[in-house]
């Protein structure tokens, strides 16, 4: 069993190479995984449950009932909520909203696409990918309004929904929490329960996959260091060093 610190490295600056939203917040956050000086812990996501939102959440229930939503969501809430404790100057509100919203968008599109082509091949060029992201900012832009948030709140929102699974590269600090909060949900049990029904995989090629492919993604110290105890945790109690 191994467990990866992380690689500390500069932005990939060739990464960013066409887009300046991109280049501006690699410039102001040079380093990667980007560090925190804020004390935070690793426990399971169950322990430290989101709280809150409760309106916003009831706006958006009907579209909590497709792919999973009802649990995507809030496991992705909670880590984005431990995010912004351990980076405080990131704005709280926006992370957790455009977590709360980034996937409503897949209640809009046809769902008989969405294992089909948004879970195969290249998934972040499908075309459903773009719809889902398209039909959540009109969620957003639907909901918010009658919440009381006014039109700069809204845009942030939807700045970070857009793109947040075919964009290669975060815009802000919020954006880059939002998505290691997305990714941070594979890690967790439930993720790994149902990207293993989903995807058709065993839980031990999953989560070899996850350590080879959605670690390196992650952009903060805080999501690297929740992700390999999450994966620690998982392989002792799945037993994936022997069923294999
Ligand atoms: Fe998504
Ligand atoms: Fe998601």
């Amino acid at each position: 069993m191994s467990t990866t610190s992380p690689q500390w490295a500069p932005a990939d600056k060739k990464e960013h190479a066409n887009d300046e939203r991109a280049q501006e917040f690699a410039a102001q956050y040079p380093q990667r995984p980007i560090p925190t000086d804020q004390p935070f812990h690793t426990d399971p996501l169950i322990t430290s449950p989101a709280f809150g939102l409760d309106e916003l959440w009831k706006a958006i229930e009907p579209e909590t009932r497709t792919r999973a939503n009802d649990i995507h969501l809030p496991v992705v809430v909670a880590f984005a909520t431990r995010l912004c404790d351990a980076y405080p100057q990131a704005d709280r509100d926006i992370v957790l909203t455009a977590a709360l919203l980034h996937d409503t968008g897949w209640a809009h599109v046809d769902e008989s696409r969405i294992i089909s082509e948004g879970f195969s091949g290249d998934w972040r060029k499908a075309a459903i990918r773009f719809e889902h992201e398209a039909e959540g900012v009109k969620v957003a832009r639907r909901v918010l309004p009658g919440l009381g948030a006014d039109e700069a709140f809204i845009t942030a929102v939807c700045d970070i929904i857009d793109g947040h699974d075919t964009r290669h590269v975060p815009y802000s600090l919020e954006d880059a929490l939002v998505r290691d909060a997305d990714r941070l949900w594979r890690f967790d049990l439930a993720g790994i329960s149902l990207s293993c029904s989903w995807f058709g995989m065993a839980a031990s090629d999953y989560v070899a996959r996850l350590e080879r492919e959605i670690l390196p993604e992650l952009i903060t110290e805080v999501a690297h260091a929740i992700a390999n105890a999450d994966l620690e945790r998982s392989r002792q109690l799945l037993r994936t060093e022997v069923i294999r």
